[in-house]
């Protein structure tokens, strides 16, 4: 893949890097990110020297997963703030970038508002650009805060459900602190349950077409050491029905006012096998991701991608042949439907765990009594 959008800087990963950092050089600040679609194969650094860079590496989902999306965001705009660039015409592309994942215009909000009041106030740019990072730079922190406490309500959740753990988890997509200010959202729930000994295994869906399971979650379950088995989407129902499963753990791009949630496509085909089997399935999210404005499941935009993610092999370890940079694995002209995410509805989620707390059963009025504990905290 070419890096048509910003500069890269190729060096090694060390433990603990963040998924996203601010930097100051001479030349004017830069944010940097782990190229998401170079791994597991390469580790390399994206360096964005503005908003439009930024907006670019979200489309081709360099950057991605809903919580460092609202974090991105965020930075984007106090990127365009530092850089001297239009706030609002910087805002209004990155909250385009994509559609789904409402923690991407959450952060871009904020971010837009701190430099806006600090404007006003004070009618110096500088300092509203300042006000900007500020906002950024509180949001990471938070959701870096976010994730640990998340980790705890969805230990104690599964402890509970099973006690005495040795609890064998299935998850869908990537949700670990490759997009957290943390160490993710499900994916830190099972990382707790591993570091507490009590994780027997993390089943890892493929989750194709674009592999954040193979090529991320496999990545980063390998790093911590967790015992993790990676299985293409379609062997899922086997699993289940060979009584592996114990729970599934997903994250969330949006949760709707009803509990309805949209996540990466696939994980409604797992609530629905989860029911069927008698197995808990279960959201962990920041409370940012729940969208008190989109009142059910039909009202969330679903992101739909390019055909040719499904009609090629898109991966960094393979050559590049195809019309969209992969191998096809279909007749040419093969028509694709290809949605981003699917909605599992609210009566198929045993519980939705977030950093204020777990809601089960999925209510509307659990969710706005969640909602409204956290604007007071
Ligand atoms: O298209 P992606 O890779 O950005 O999709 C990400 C997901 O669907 C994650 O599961 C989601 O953001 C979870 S994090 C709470």
């Amino acid at each position: 893949m070419t890096d048509q959008y910003a500069q890269t800087r190729e060096d090694n990963r060390s433990a603990g890097t963040p998924a996203v950092r601010w930097e100051e050089p001479p030349e004017g600040p830069v944010l940097v990110f782990l190229d998401q679609t170079r791994l597991p194969a390469e580790e390399v650094e994206l360096v964005c020297t503005d908003a439009s860079a930024l907006v670019e590496a979200i489309r081709s989902l360099a950057v991605r997963g809903a919580p460092l999306l609202g974090i991105a965001g965020a930075y984007g705009v106090a990127l365009a703030a530092a850089r001297g660039f239009d706030v609002d015409e910087a805002a209004r592309s990155l909250v385009g970038a994509r559609p789904t994942a409402v923690n991407l215009s959450v952060g871009v909000r904020r971010a837009q508002s701190a430099y806006q009041a600090a404007l006003a106030r004070t009618g110096d740019a500088r300092q509203a650009a300042s006000a900007a990072l500020a906002a950024a730079r509180q949001m990471h922190q938070e959701d870096a805060r976010a994730s640990a406490r998340m980790a705890g309500h969805g230990l104690a959740l599964l402890d509970e459900l099973q006690p005495g753990g040795g609890h064998r988890i299935l998850t869908h997509c990537n949700t670990g602190a490759l997009m957290s200010g943390g160490e993710g959202t499900a994916f830190a729930v099972a990382l707790a349950a591993h570091r507490a000994g009590r994780l027997r295994r993390l089943w890892v869906d493929e989750t194709r077409p674009l592999f954040q399971g193979a090529r991320l979650t496999a990545y980063e379950a390998a790093r911590t050491g967790m015992p993790y088995t990676l299985l293409t989407d379609n062997a899922a129902g086997s699993l289940f029905a060979a009584g592996e499963v114990d729970a599934v753990l997903i994250g969330a791009d949006r949760i709707a006012a009803d509990g309805s949630v949209a996540n990466k496509v696939g994980s409604y085909p797992l609530a629905v096998l989860a029911r069927y089997h008698h197995v808990p399935f279960i959201v962990v999210a920041p409370v940012t991701t729940v969208d008190p404005d989109t009142p059910n499941g039909a009202a969330i935009e679903i992101e739909q991608r390019p055909g040719y993610e499904v009609t090629e092999v898109v991966a960094p370890q393979v050559p590049v042949t195809g019309a969209g940079g992969g191998v096809p694995v279909a007749p040419l002209g093969t028509q694709a439907y290809n949605p981003a995410f699917d909605v599992t509805p609210p009566e198929l989620v045993t519980a939705i765990v977030t950093e204020e707390g777990t809601v089960s059963p999925v209510t509307a009025g659990a969710l706005a009594d969640l909602c409204a504990r956290s604007r007071q905290a």
